[in-house]
């Protein structure tokens, strides 16, 4: 019975657990390029004092926005086909590794983040280097 119970208990976290990469993973391969090696700009993780600011932002907001990319910060990291989930997973793990303290974004924020994609691709799109 316990070993049963084990193995159904694995089977529902399997059920509940994303399948996406870690936050660490997509980080470590998409963003460390230019986040952990001081490609100019680019707010270095670990870097409180940069980070402050950003994260001051909001969750929301700054994981939209680099989503959409700014100015030296390519859209998505510069990987097409990278999703939002896995976005803000790399996100979440840059800013807890800089004085924050932020959670994988529950469906709401997750919602409201896709919102402000789109808002800040709109004004983007009519506002050209913006
Ligand atoms: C090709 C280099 C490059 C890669 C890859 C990259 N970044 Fe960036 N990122 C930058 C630069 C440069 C900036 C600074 C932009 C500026 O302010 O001019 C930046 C800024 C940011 C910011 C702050 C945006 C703001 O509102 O000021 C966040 C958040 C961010 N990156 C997250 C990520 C995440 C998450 C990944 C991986 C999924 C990633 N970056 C991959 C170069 C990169």
């Amino acid at each position: 019975m316990k070993i049963f119970s084990r193995w159904l208990l694995a089977g529902l976290c399997g059920v509940a657990l994303p399948v996406w990469a870690s936050g660490e993973e997509t980080y470590k391969a998409v963003c460390a390029a230019c986040h952990a090696q001081a490609v100019p700009k680019s707010p270095q993780v670990g870097n409180k004092k940069q980070w402050a600011p950003l994260i001051r932002e909001g969750q929301v907001t700054l994981t939209a926005h680099a989503y959409v990319g700014v100015r030296g910060m390519p859209a998505r990291g510069g990987q097409p086909d990278l999703s939002i989930e896995a976005f803000a997973e790399a996100l979440n793990h840059m800013v807890n590794q800089s004085g924050g303290n932020w959670k994988t974004p529950d469906a709401k924020t997750l919602q409201a983040i896709q919102a402000e994609v789109v808002r800040r691709q709109k004004s983007k799109a009519s506002k050209p280097g913006g």
